[in-house]
């Protein structure tokens, strides 16, 4: 794939909707500023944020500025770079629901017709098709408009296909970025250039030599403030639908023909129709559902899920899941790949592990020969791979070791963050990293008969220590396998 800091964009307007958000001001911002840091930005790119309240420019870019210095580490803050990336900053007041607040959105993208136009949609998303409708009504969508949307599409398949209908009222799917942020991050790119960018692994990567996968992503943070959002959510819906679907998709889709779009998003879809449904009871079997308790980590202590503000003391929100997963394919079929997505756990840590078949017959005395390839998304970006060696001494005795490689180390360059890719991405007008509406839509399809199991069998959220690795159903569902997850392990160093 190329990289992004080597192209110039063409010149654009963003419109930041939901300019004032946590978001806006955290990582679509700052991600933007790198990129200008990078001399990427066209002299003719400009950044609108809209938002209800009254700000003027010089008001807005001084609440973005604070924001800076909080979120920008001081060593990557240059003020002559910063205070040249403001000049391209400007502030609307726009009460999406107010149709004539659009014109004055229109005053200022008028003077330039025939720039892209990337519409960024970073409010909830009750508030999309009312803004799409009213950018159309204000004439607003060009030729050269994008729209880019938030996760969470919808909470089921019908909400799903109902906003991707209103979207497609006004803009058509070439037009349409359904972001899912982990696709942004280097890491995750890295994992295609893994697997399409040397011969090594393809031969190994299917049912004959791989005995089981996992896939964590563990945070150690629990709602934060986001209560209101999350109670209605759950991790289910949050993070598996998503975040995790995808990295399972892009371990194990077919090589693509090219890194054309369509190529792509071609081969992910077909990995999530061959997803084996899990349906009924046998939710209650290949499924987990935790909640965390009051617990401490890393001796901090930590109040229970239900205690946050904002959560009723009865709540049954997943805030852990983990799945058994199986894809019903040629390449997959009996593979178990262990899925699993937990907030308040001992640490952040997204890595996807991948077992292989130990050796047919051993001639030493080893009483595992498992090969494990391990590969961490975050918090650094890591590939391990443990092989046998036989230790120092006069025995005949394998120990495993690990070939490791730190891509920090490797290319010490700043990791870019997720949203820089995708932002340009979406100003230059590959849809690579985003989401087709029919993933989208495929994805729930899957999602929906686990939330609909867990209510006809009224499966309940099972309390985990905050700081551990989730409740103990999920380690017998993985040892039904005969698997363990990786802190079980005791490995190579
Ligand atoms: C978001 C979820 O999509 O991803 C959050 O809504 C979660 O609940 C976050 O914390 C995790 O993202 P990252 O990039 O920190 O792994």
């Amino acid at each position: 794939m190329e990289n992004p800091s080597d192209t110039q964009l063409p010149p654009f307007d963003l419109v930041l909707f939901g300019g004032t958000g946590d978001l806006s001001l955290r990582k679509l911002l700052p991600a933007l500023y790198f990129r200008h840091h990078e001399a990427q930005l066209p002299e003719q790119g400009r950044i609108i944020c809209a938002a209800r309240s009254s700000h003027s420019t010089e008001e807005f870019v001084a609440i973005m500025e604070e924001a800076a210095k909080k979120y920008i580490k001081p060593e990557e803050f240059h003020p002559d770079t910063w205070s040249t990336f403001c000049q391209r900053v400007l502030y609307v007041k726009v009460d999406i629901t107010v149709q004539e607040d659009y014109l004055a959105l229109a005053e200022v993208l008028g003077s330039y017709p025939d720039r892209v136009r990337v519409f960024y949609l970073s409010t909830a998303p009750g508030l999309f098709s009312r803004i799409c409708s009213g950018v159309n009504e204000a004439g607003l969508v060009t030729e050269n408009s994008r729209v880019a949307l938030e996760k969470p599409l919808g909470r089921d398949l019908k909400s799903a296909l109902d906003i991707n209908d209103e979207l497609a009222e006004v803009f058509n799917e070439k037009q349409i970025y359904r972001i899912d942020h982990y696709l942004g991050k280097e890491t995750v790119q890295n994992l295609m250039a893994l697997r399409f960018g040397n011969s090594l692994f393809e031969p190994l990567w299917r049912r004959e030599h791989i005995r089981d996968v996992q896939i964590t992503i563990a945070e150690s943070l629990g709602v934060e403030g986001r209560a209101g959002y999350y109670d209605q959510t759950g991790a289910l819906r949050d993070m598996v639908q998503n975040h995790l679907l995808q990295l399972l998709v892009i371990l194990t889709m077919e090589p693509p023909i090219s890194i054309n779009p369509d190529c792509v998003r071609d081969e992910k879809i077909k990995v999530l129709r061959s997803l084996k449904p899990i349906i009924g009871k046998d939710v209650t079997k290949n499924t987990v559902r935790g909640q965390y308790k009051t617990g401490s980590i890393n001796g901090k202590s930590i109040a229970s899920y239900r205690d946050a503000d904002g959560v009723p003391p009865e709540s049954n929100t997943e805030t852990y899941v983990a799945i058994k997963a199986e894809i019903e394919s040629w390449r997959w079929k009996g593979v178990p790949f262990f899925l699993r997505t937990g907030k308040s756990m001992p640490e952040k840590r997204t890595e996807i592990i991948i077992n292989f078949k130990s050796a047919p017959h051993s001639i030493f005395e080893t009483p595992d020969s498992t090969n494990r390839l391990v590969i961490r998304l975050q918090p650094e970006e890591i590939i391990k791979l443990q092989i046998f060696a036989k230790g120092r001494g006069d025995a005949m005795r394998l120990l495993p070791v690990n070939l490791d490689i730190d891509f920090n180390e490797a290319f010490k360059k700043r990791q870019m963050i997720a949203y820089e890719r995708l932002l340009s991405d979406m100003i230059r007008g590959n849809q690579t990293l985003f989401n087709h509406r029919d993933e989208v839509t495929t994805a729930w399809k899957w999602i929906d008969p686990i939330i609909e199991g867990w209510a006809e069998y009224d499966v309940p959220s099972q309390q985990y220590t905050a700081g551990t690795w989730g409740p103990p159903a999920a380690s017998a569902l993985i040892a039904r396998d005969d698997c363990g997850w990786a802190e079980e392990y005791s490995d190579a160093e």
